[in-house]
Parts: structure tokens; C-alpha cells; sequence
């Protein structure tokens, strides 16, 4: 029987993947006081596959760039110590394990700010505070002069990333969060060489890109873009322009790939119809790519049969399947994923209790 396309080897650069299913970010909100816990070994284990690609869920960058409950982070040597055994567990089952690295901007709160100070983003405007029943706080405006500092927090982070045993990383400029905020036009308000123009938007993630290509060699780089959602309020006039400015300009630095969740995608977790792709950018692109979004079993089998995408990220699906490798190949029926507890601090409940196929209980 001839394999599905998921399920076909692909060279990763010097990663060589037996399948082209990854395991999409997923914060869980179990990293109690933003240290990574035993049971993420546990987790991220269930899901490791020989051969295939992980990518941890977002991961503070900063003692400023958390806005949710119990996220890890990875600025700190007792955050780097308590990621390892982590990465050890994925690396033992022979899985490939990223880590994404992540600043969450102005989607935050005086609350998980150091002394209680505002959240940074490149503009004062907050995001609506109640959003998604959060309190935001209106955040400040960094100065010019504040911001090759958060680079250099990328930076360092990615070699934190690298000395926990990472594969490489992934640079979290997708859904609202900071790079993001300074990409999108609807956000970017400022007037100094950060602002304004197109170069002037993304001058911000690009030195990003090329401080952590450098600080860990840019075969181990990848990036997320959304640049057609406008989770947290970050919009963007004319995204298809955005996305392609971005693909060509991190060309210069021969990332590993990108990774850009779908047009269909405006609000995580719901599917719109629409005209967009992804396909300027995969044109534009020279490294692998990474397509996720609303990807089911049969549309993530056409997306690599058409060339569309290298690889398919999958988040609820594989959130709720921990054997979701398997059971795309067997065609197996899937277990459905329970929403209310994506981001319990239950250790067990909605994390690790997912049964596997041999586990023979009803979904
Ligand atoms: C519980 C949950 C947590 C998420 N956390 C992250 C995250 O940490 N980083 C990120 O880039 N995207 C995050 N996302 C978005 C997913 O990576 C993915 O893009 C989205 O769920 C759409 O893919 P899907 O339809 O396969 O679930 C999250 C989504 C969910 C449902």
C-alpha cells in the first residue's frame, strides 16, 4: 500500500523527517510560574514520533513577555535546566523538538508585568480591554533605543533554547503578539525607522531573524507568520503584500523554513472562506514550508500531493490525538478535543489523559 502523502519522508534541511505531520504550538498554561513541569516530558513525549517534528508551545523570551497564566519561559538558567529533560524525553523517541520563542507585546497585563509596570508593544494602543475576557492593559510605547535590547533577548534566548538540547528554534511572529504588532499597519503607529513604511515595519522582526540565525547558525531558524489574522486586533491593510515582503526578505538569511497559518485562519480556531493562499508566499520562499490552519487529514494529504506545503502543522487535532501520526495512517477515527480544558493547570486532566488507539476507549 503506497503511503499517503503525509506520511512521506522529507529532508528538513540536515533534519531528515520520516513523515511531514509537526505538531503545531499549543500554549497550555501548565508552566506554574513560568518554569516548564515534569508533565510537559510526558506530553510532548506522547506526541514525539521518530522522525517527526515538534515545536513547543510559545515560550517567554523575557521577565516582560508573558500575558497568560503559567506559560514557560526561557530567559532564566532554572527555566533552561527544567527544559532539558523535556527535550531529552522528545529526543529519546527520536523526535525532532523546536522551541518557539515568543514576546507577547501589549497582549498583557499590569499582572504579569515586573512591578506591576505596562507591557511594552511599539505603540500605546492597547488592545480592547475584555477582549476574550481579559482586562489588557494599555501598554507602553518603547523608544527607539528600547528595542535592540528585545532583539538581543531573542537572541539570547535562542542559544538558551539550543543549551536546554533544542533542535533549533521558531521565532513567534504570528497572532497579534510583538513582531507581529510591529509588522501590521492597524497597529504600527510610530514615525521613527521602526514605523511607517513596509521596510520600516518589519525592520524589527528581521533583526530579529538575523540576530538568532547568527547567534545559532539559521539551519536551526524557523519563523511564524500570520499575516491575514487579525487575532488580538492586529490587522494588516494588505497582508498579501506583508506575507510576500516578509518571504522574500528572510530569504537574505536562509532560515530553515517558515511556518504561516492559513488565510481561512482570522481568528484562531475559526474557518472563514477566501480567495487568499499561501502560495505567493511559497513562491517566494526558497526553504521549507509550513502551512496550518483548520488542516484536517484529507486537505493536509492534498496540500503536500500539490506541492502546496512541505510539511503540515496540526494543533487541536494533534492536542486531542497523541498518536495522530498513527491514526492518519490507519485512517483511524480521531478522539475530539475538549476546548474547556486547553488551558487548565491540571497537570493530567486535557494534557496527557488523551487516550492512543491501543488504548481501545470510546472517544
Ligand atoms: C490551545 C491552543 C493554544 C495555542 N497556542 C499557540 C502558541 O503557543 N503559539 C502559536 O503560534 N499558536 C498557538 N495556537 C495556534 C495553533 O498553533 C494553530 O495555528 C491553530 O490552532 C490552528 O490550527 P488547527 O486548526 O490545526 O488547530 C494555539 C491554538 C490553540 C487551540
Amino acid at each position: 500500500m503506497a503511503a499517503i502523502p503525509l506520511l512521506t519522508p522529507y529532508n528538513l534541511g540536515k533534519f531528515n523527517l520520516s513523515h511531514r505531520i509537526v505538531l503545531a504550538p499549543l500554549t497550555r498554561s501548565r508552566s506554574y510560574g513560568n518554569v516548564p513541569q515534569p508533565h510537559a516530558a510526558v506530553y510532548y513525549s506522547q506526541r514525539a514520533t521518530d522522525g517527526g517534528l515538534l515545536i513547543a508551545e510559545a515560550t517567554g523570551v523575557s521577565n516582560t513577555a508573558q500575558g497568560y497564566p503559567e506559560t514557560p519561559g526561557i530567559w532564566t538558567k532554572e527555566q533552561v535546566e527544567a527544559w532539558r529533560p523535556i527535550v531529552d524525553s522528545v529526543h529519546k523517541k527520536g523526535g525532532i523538538f523546536f522551541c518557539q520563542i515568543w514576546h507577547v507585546g501589549r497582549v498583557s497585563n499590569y499582572g504579569f508585568q515586573p512591578n506591576g509596570q505596562a507591557p511594552i508593544s511599539c505603540t500605546d494602543k492597547g488592545v480592547t480591554p475584555g477582549l476574550d475576557g481579559v482586562d489588557w492593559s494599555p501598554p507602553r510605547r518603547l523608544r527607539t533605543d528600547e528595542i535592540p535590547p528585545i532583539v538581543n533577548d531573542f537572541r539570547l534566548a535562542a542559544r538558551n533554547a539550543m543549551d536546554a538540547g533544542f533542535d533549533g528554534v521558531e521565532i513567534h511572529g504570528a497572532n497579534g503578539y510583538i513582531i507581529d504588532q510591529f509588522m501590521k499597519d492597524q497597529v504600527n503607529d510610530r514615525t521613527d525607522k521602526y514605523g511607517g513604511s513596509i521596510e520600516n515595519r518589519c525592520r524589527f522582526p528581521l533583526e530579529i531573524v538575523e540576530a538568532v540565525a547568527d547567534e545559532i547558525g539559521a539551519d536551526r531558524v524557523g519563523m511564524r507568520l500570520s499575516p491575514f489574522a487579525d487575532y488580538m486586533e492586529a490587522s494588516d491593510s494588505n497582508p498579501e503584500a506583508l506575507g510576500v515582503y516578509m518571504a522574500n526578505a528572510v530569504n537574505k538569511f536562509n532560515i530553515l523554513y517558515l511556518h504561516v497559518i492559513e488565510p481561512r485562519m482570522v481568528k484562531i480556531g475559526e474557518r472563514y472562506e477566501t480567495p487568499h493562499s499561501l502560495l505567493p508566499m511559497r513562491k517566494a520562499f526558497k526553504g521549507t514550508l509550513i502551512a496550518a490552519g483548520g488542516y484536517n487529514r484529507a486537505d493536509g494529504n492534498k496540500a503536500v500531493a500539490e506541492n502546496y506545503a512541505d510539511l503540515v502543522a496540526f494543533g487541536r487535532l494533534f492536542l486531542a490525538n497523541p498518536d495522530l501520526p498513527r491514526r492518519f495512517e490507519l485512517d483511524a477515527p480521531l478522539n475530539r478535543y475538549n476546548r474547556s480544558t486547553f488551558y487548565i493547570p491540571d497537570p493530567v486532566v486535557g494534557y496527557t489523559d488523551y487516550p492512543f488507539l491501543e488504548d481501545n476507549v470510546p472517544a
